[in-house]
């Protein structure tokens, strides 16, 4: 899961996840394209609107994407196309690229629709983005847990 600061949509989006994924022995991780907010812990909003949903994100710790997630994940998902442009950007060859994808294709395939980045709002940007993670992760589980 990757954002731009990894402090509000994609470690919530892992949270998430590794909540639905924890009886598998699937690996769900989440990194920022920037550096602003590397072992910074997630932000309050963040960590609220997880708890409000029983999701504890708080002990999660920002850090950057690199090259080398390419090689330790097989599915790379970005919340705009900001981000999208900038993991792309880092990927070495065809397999890397394919690896990418918006997570919101996972409701609406090729949309390309964006996760609308909550930080410089307020509480209900954080409940937008919180419904429409729950949503999108909800198809990550059931093709993992159903093959595909
Ligand atoms: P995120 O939100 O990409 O969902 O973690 C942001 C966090 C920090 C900044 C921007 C977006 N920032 O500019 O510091």
């Amino acid at each position: 899961m990757v954002c731009l600061g990894n402090i509000c949509r994609s470690p919530l989006a892992e949270g998430i996840l590794r909540e639905k994924l924890k009886d598998t022995d699937a690996e769900v991780d989440s990194a920022g394209t920037s550096s602003y907010h590397v072992d910074e812990a997630p932000d309050p909003r963040a960590i609220k609107i997880g708890r409000k949903y029983g999701v504890n994100i708080s002990d999660l710790r920002g850090r950057q994407f690199t090259v080398s997630d390419f090689d330790r994940f097989d599915r790379i998902y970005v919340m705009d196309e900001s981000n999208y442009a900038n993991v792309v950007e880092l990927a070495r060859n065809e397999a890397d690229k394919n690896k990418v994808d918006f997570l919101l294709n996972e409701l609406e395939p090729s949309s390309n629709r964006e996760v609308p980045d909550p930080y410089f709002g307020g509480d209900q940007g954080f409940e937008n983005v919180y419904r429409l993670l729950d949503q999108a992760t909800d198809e990550i589980t059931k093709k993992v847990k159903h093959g595909g």
